[in-house]
């Protein structure tokens, strides 16, 4: 029945876009379900017309890929470097689109101008205080939410040994979300990391990370999901089983918090058999279909907007790589399709 549906919106879909008629976007379905659906932009690629007019018209969020991380905004000592986030934001406004702030403390992109072997523990709590307040004071309600920290935990359930754990101990999540608040009281602020999408060690100990900052009145708001997926991991008994993803996105929620999925992309490479678009299809409805499930789910960010700018070509050297919803011409995939259906269908 279901593939019954695809076809119809498909078909509805594709007559729509050669008929002329104005067929109803990502943007649209999600605005209208009061949903944020974005994408990770690089401000390089603003410049791009196909690359702009697809960002402001399928989407009505961004997030900043790589370029208001640490090692790119505060490029020496005192000295920030605003200019890419600047064009992210000013174009988010422009296209009324919200902002995701990614990432403010993190252990990539870290500054190699900062050594942590020069800073003791209140040198470097000034440092992070100076940076975060200078970082999310400028744009004090224009970015909207904060990936204040990321990927702090590791797959087995422990502190990650990064340069602010090194410099200041457990207490640095704590504190960014601190600064993070008192730089921007409206900000809402996101711990975010991967692989703990579903119910497992790694999502368990967030779970109780989170519950604990809470109880000890730490200001923080939401937990994202990051979703980087491969092919089929949505599937019940996979490392992203749709059931546990619920599950744990509703356990979440049970604490008051709000969840994004925050960084979604289906690992394939193009070259493979073209059936495996739709098992693509299929991960990206289940994912879909899981945030529409969960009240606190309100957010679904996919990790870039076309094949051909993604991270898994760029950084992981896949070079057919095809991960997202739409493909290097910018042309909707049976993903983007299927996504269509759930916002359009589902329940
Ligand atoms: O293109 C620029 C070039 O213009 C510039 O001169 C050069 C200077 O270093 O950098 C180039 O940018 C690179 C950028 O990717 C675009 O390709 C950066 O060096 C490189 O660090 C950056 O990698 C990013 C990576 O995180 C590390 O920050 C990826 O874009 C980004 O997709 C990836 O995203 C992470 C999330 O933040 C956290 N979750 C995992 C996810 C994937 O690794």
């Amino acid at each position: 029945m279901r593939k019954l549906v695809l076809l119809i919106s498909i078909t509805a879909l594709v007559w729509g876009l050669t008929s002329g008629q104005e067929t109803p976007s990502l943007r649209d379905l999600a605005t209208e379900r009061g949903l944020f659906v974005g994408a990770a932009i690089q401000s390089e690629y603003l410049n791009e017309s196909d690359y702009a007019e697809t960002v402001a018209r399928e989407f009505n969020m961004i997030a900043t890929e790589w370029e208001t991380k640490m090692d790119a905004i505060h490029i020496s000592k005192g000295v920030f470097d605003f200019n890419r986030t600047d064009r992210m934001v000013n174009f988010a406004e422009e296209n009324g689109m919200a902002v995701r702030g990614h990432t403010l403390i993190w252990h990539r992109q870290f500054p190699t101008w900062l050594d942590p072997n020069d800073y003791d523990r209140d040198e470097a709590i000034a440092l992070m205080r100076d940076y975060i307040y200078t970082v999310v004071g400028r744009y004090q309600g224009r970015i909207q939410y904060w990936d204040v920290v990321n990927e702090a935990i590791t797959d087995n359930g422990t502190f990650r040994t990064t340069p602010w754990y090194r410099m200041i101990g457990e207490e640095y999540v704590d504190l960014a979300f601190q600064f993070a608040h008192e730089a921007d009281p409206d900000a809402v602020l996101f711990y975010n990391d991967f692989a703990a999408e579903a119910m497992n060690m790694k999502s368990d100990t967030i779970y109780n990370m989170v519950a604990g900052m809470l109880e000890r009145g730490v200001p923080i708001h939401g937990v994202g999901l990051q979703a980087h997926l491969t092919l089929g991991t949505t599937r019940t008994g996979s490392n992203a089983a749709v059931d546990e993803v619920i599950e744990n996105m509703t356990r979440l929620g049970e604490l008051g918090l709000e969840v994004h999925i925050t960084e979604l992309d289906v690992k394939f490479s193009r070259g493979s058999d073209p059936r495996r678009q739709e098992l693509q299809a299929v991960d990206y409805q289940n994912m879909f279909e899981a945030c529409l499930a969960v009240d606190a789910c309100t957010t679904i960010v996919t990790w870039g907007v076309t094949d051909k700018y993604t991270w898994i070509r760029s950084d992981q050297g896949i070079e057919d790589a095809a991960p997202l919803l739409f493909d290097e011409n910018y042309q909707p995939k049976p993903a983007y399709f299927a996504v269509v259906d759930v916002l359009q269908n589902g329940s």
